[in-house]
């Protein structure tokens, strides 16, 4: 099947993004959100993020235009019906994302294929909620999306093998590179940087080095981009503690076990970057 729309389900940090690089490639965009204001929020964060990529001469400023052109925005669910490929990439609840599918099911064409970009939550449940499990799969962009080259394909149970090439072709056709991964607790990119991160907190609770030279000894020490305080801030504190839990939960081994300091964190609402406040101090 010929992948030409896309709808894209939740317009934050992961959907403008992914919104961004499908309407690069020359998809056809529908991205919705519960409220006009998130939308506008999002298109102007495109806008701004195309433009830095126009500043640097990876784009054009007509391409940027035509670009945003192809992106259209809904604050209902039902209009997606047409898509020939569903992205949710609404908030990290399994109950919303439930819901979402449910609700946008009876509007779908049979050949649409439906994609989750969650970071940890089993596909193989949320498929079978569906009437076309064989049609689903985890689409997994990592953060920022039109930078990072990574998108994980993670197939549930009964994912076929059309599917599976059909989402192959579109990552190629993105200009990013596909792993696939198996169906199991975190996939493969947070089932080991999560970990790690959460370790970056234990090594922090214990006293054993300080934010600033935690961050600094895996930039310089292990040529990471962020440091791992850095990155937790950047990917959100509740987010990664959440993933901590499905490791935990999904493995059943305390070696998952959360940092009790980034529960506690999380607890005051210092979600890293988002709230102003995380590991450091945004204000
Ligand atoms: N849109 C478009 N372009 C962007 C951008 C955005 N949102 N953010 C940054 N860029 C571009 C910049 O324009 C710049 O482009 P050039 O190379 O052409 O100059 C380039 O990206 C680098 O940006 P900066 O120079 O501003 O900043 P930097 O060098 O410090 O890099 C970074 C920023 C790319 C975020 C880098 O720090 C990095 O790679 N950090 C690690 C990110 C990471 O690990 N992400 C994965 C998180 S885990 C995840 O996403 C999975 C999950 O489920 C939790």
């Amino acid at each position: 099947m010929s992948i030409q729309s896309v709808g894209i389900v939740g317009a934050g940090q992961m959907g403008n993004g992914i919104a961004h690089v499908f309407a690069l490639s020359g998809y056809d965009v529908l991205l919705n959100d519960i409220s006009e204001d998130a939308l506008n929020r999002a298109l102007s964060l495109i806008d701004k993020n195309m433009e830095r990529q126009v500043q640097r001469e990876k784009i054009t400023a007509e391409y940027k235009a035509a670009s945003l052109a192809r992106i259209r925005t809904t604050t209902k669910l039902a209009e997606l019906g047409p898509s020939d490929l569903i992205i949710e990439a609404a908030t990290e609840r399994e109950m919303v994302k439930q819901a979402i599918f449910e609700d946008l099911l009876p509007h779908l064409k049979p050949e649409t294929i439906l994609t989750s970009n969650t970071s940890s939550i089993s596909i193989t449940r949320l498929a079978s909620r569906t009437d076309r499990p064989e049609k689903f799969m985890g689409f997994h962009f990592m953060n920022p999306v039109p930078v990072m080259q990574l998108v994980e394909l993670i197939r549930g149970i009964a994912t076929d093998e059309p599917t599976y090439k059909a989402l192959h072709q579109v990552v190629e056709k993105l200009g990013k590179t596909a792993a696939s991964a198996e169906d199991f607790p975190a996939f493969i990119v947070n089932r080991i940087l999560i970990p790690m991160i959460n370790e970056a907190v234990y090594t922090l609770y214990e006293g054993v080095g300080n934010v600033q030279s935690i961050d600094m000894a895996l930039k310089l020490g292990a040529n990471h981009p962020m440091g791992p305080l850095e990155l937790a801030d950047f990917i959100g504190l509740d987010t990664c503690l959440a993933i901590m839990n499905v490791l935990y939960d999904g493995l059943a081994d305390t070696k998952y076990r959360p940092c009790p300091l980034l529960t506690k964190y999380v607890e005051a609402g210092w979600l890293g970057r988002k709230t102003q406040r995380g590991f450091y101090d945004y204000r």
